[in-house]
């Protein structure tokens, strides 16, 4: 077979001129380099050729395989280049609306928490914390609880298989409440102080409505000289206008607390009725919100004071209480489930 090499390389030319894309140079270097390729084809055949003949056309042959080698090299990089501006899959279209990428916030606790903490922090106050897992003597005893009162029952509190060190016989807990916070702040601090302690607390409470084994509060601590019950009653009616609302009203029920002498709780006006009487307040006009009182002599005692060398007040709110009231939230258990449903409205 007679080869036209001259007419060979015209195609071949007219072939690579119209190479555009990855695919297209495929399809040339399998035409022309493939394994039945025309390069193939012309070696194929050398062995049919006259003996004079054959280097002849083996190194015409030669030639054009390393041409169109360079052709292939020289478009690789032509082409790669038109792939990465052109491609449809790059190209931007800038007037399409944007893919809002998804902010995440902070949970309605933490938010209700911050809001209380910053409040007393306005007041001078100092955020603390304390530790989850307490000895009986911080969760009770120094909290002037008798042996005998019915939350240290196994039924009211958690109580864990680890042995209180320092106090043998005796077994670690799960805080049933922030107020052990207070005696850890008073032995590790001199008074005059003011401090605020949020966290969780855990009681083994039947899951329902209102109540979870695990639920978080706030502890309020204020240790000084001559410290008395007005300024507990003014400092609290502060923070309840400025948490509820200025058309709040507040009011101190005489209450029981072993650790507070004398106790009460506080009670604000029906947000939702103003006081009128509603299912959310049950008809009585008040929201129960909190515990307080005079730090009573035996915790200041208890925390290795010396005896009416100081006086202080104490308050302790339970956070998701709050927030369930101020957002009219009718299940505790909506906290904890995460459902976005829930936790997006805040
Ligand atoms: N620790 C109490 C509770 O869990 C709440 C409380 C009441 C805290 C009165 C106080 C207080 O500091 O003075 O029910």
């Amino acid at each position: 077979m007679n080869w036209d090499f001259e007419q060979i390389e015209k195609d071949m030319r007219e072939d690579a001129g119209k190479i555009s894309s990855p695919a297209q140079l495929e399809e040339f270097r399998i035409k022309y380099l493939g394994r039945k390729g025309l390069i193939s084809q012309i070696y194929a055949s050398l062995a049919a050729l006259p003996k004079e003949e054959k280097p002849i056309v083996g190194k015409q042959a030669n030639n054009l395989r390393r041409l169109i080698e360079q052709i292939i090299k020289e478009k690789k990089g032509a082409v790669s280049q038109i792939s990465e501006t052109s491609d449809a899959a790059c190209f931007i279209d800038v007037t399409i609306p944007g893919v809002a990428p998804v902010q995440g916030h902070k949970h309605i606790l933490t938010q209700t928490i911050e809001e209380i903490c910053a409040l007393f922090e306005r007041l001078g106050f100092v955020i603390h914390d304390g530790p989850e897992i307490e000895t009986e003597f911080h969760n009770f005893t120094a909290l002037n609880i008798p042996v005998d009162h019915p939350s240290r029952d196994a039924f009211d509190t958690f109580y864990l298989e680890q042995e209180d060190k320092e106090n043998k016989g005796r077994y670690l807990l799960l805080r049933s409440h922030t107020s052990p916070g207070q005696i850890r702040i008073m032995k590790q601090n001199k008074p005059p102080f003011a401090v605020v302690i949020p966290g969780r607390v855990y009681r083994p409470d039947a899951v329902d409505a209102s109540h979870s084994f695990m639920f978080h509060q706030i502890e309020g601590l204020l240790v000084d000289k001559d410290v008395r019950f007005s300024h507990l009653k003014g400092l609290l009616s502060v923070f309840c206008k400025r948490f509820f609302g200025e058309d709040i009203k507040m009011r101190l029920r005489p209450h029981f607390f072993p650790f507070t002498e004398p106790s009460a709780e506080v009670d604000i006006s029906c947000y939702i009725c103003k006081g009128e009487g509603c299912s959310v307040c049950g008809r009585k006009g008040w929201l129960e919100i909190m515990g307080c009182g005079l730090v009573h002599p035996k915790v200041f005692e208890a925390a290795g004071y010396k005896k009416n060398e100081y006086t202080g007040l104490a308050f302790g709110l339970g956070v998701e209480r709050i927030a369930m009231l101020k957002h009219g939230i009718h299940d505790i258990r909506l906290f904890y489930e995460n459902d976005k449903r829930f936790v997006t409205q805040f």
